[in-house]
């Protein structure tokens, strides 16, 4: 039921291993499952949202490294890779992707070098979610210049919140220069373990934080090392073990999200 209205989700928070790719995999999935069309596309040079599709690398012919480092010169429509999974589909990152932020920086325009690369893509999906690598480079740049929205997986663990206040600066910044119609879907609380003191502390203060609070979505997602395992054997959790927590939690963030 692919619709008009393509949402552009950005993954992104400058801190690695707060479940960014987890969240693409896994919300990319439920989305999926519910009868979205949905378009992953990995942003990444370390290519871990490509590998958790269970693309291997001899598959990958077109990258978004070749959209980026010259638009026009391919379809965006030629890199789309299918996965084993029914209106699932992915547009591969390579290691190659790191060199395209040193080539760029001498570019004119160089901020919209995704979104010229993906002009061919509009109106074909219902989804199409963006991963992003843990740090603030020209490649996330790319990413928030395309995007209509993003998506902040927030890891209920010590120093949360100060990547979160950097992030939310460089969206402002991002805005003020280069999308201004960038807008949040929200926050989403990550690793959540109901045992620990550290994990509920990080989640209240979250819940009541004045600039953050109202962003929080209700859907929490528990840490759960069936998540871990799914992405290891190249397959979404809602796929590899629809019973889990993991599964459980990704769905209803795609109902939250969708709603
Ligand atoms: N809810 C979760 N429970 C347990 N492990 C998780 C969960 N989410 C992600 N992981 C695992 O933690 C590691 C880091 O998560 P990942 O999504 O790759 O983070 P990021 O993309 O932000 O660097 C990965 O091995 C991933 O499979
Ligand atoms: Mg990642």
């Amino acid at each position: 039921m692919a619709s008009s209205k393509t949402r552009r989700i950005a993954v992104a928070n400058e801190k690695g291993g707060v479940g960014k790719t987890a969240t693409i995999l896994n919300l990319g999935a439920a989305l999926s499952l519910k009868g979205h069309k949905v378009l992953i596309i990995d942003m990444d040079p370390q290519f871990n949202a490509t590998l958790g599709l269970g693309i291997p690398s001899e598959e990958i012919a077109l990258s978004v490294y070749d959209l980026v480092q010259a638009p026009g010169a391919h379809s965006a429509r030629q890199a789309v890779l299918p996965t084993r999974w029914e209106g699932l589909e992915l547009i591969a990152s390579v290691p190659d992707l790191s060199g395209a932020e040193v080539e760029l920086v001498a570019v004119t325009g160089r901020e919209n070098r995704l979104k010229e690369g993906l002009a061919d893509l509009d109106g074909a999906y219902d989804y199409i979610l963006l991963d992003t690598p843990p740090s603030l480079s020209l490649l996330t740049v790319n990413v928030f210049a395309y995007a209509s929205e993003v998506l902040v997986p927030c890891q209920t663990q010590p120093y949360a919140f100060g990547a979160l206040s950097e992030l939310f600066d460089t969206i402002g910044a991002i805005r003020r220069g280069i999308n201004p119609a960038l807008e949040t879907s929200g926050v989403v609380a990550t690793f959540y373990d109901q045992r620990t003191r550290v994990s509920n502390n990080t989640l209240a203060k979250l819940k009541s934080d004045p600039q953050y609070g109202p962003l929080l979505f209700d859907t929490v997602i528990r840490a759960n090392t069936t998540v871990a395992e799914s992405a290891d054997a190249g397959k979404p959790v809602v796929f590899y073990r629809p019973g889990s927590y993991g599964a459980k939690d990704y769905i209803q963030l795609a109902e939250e999200l969708a709603g």
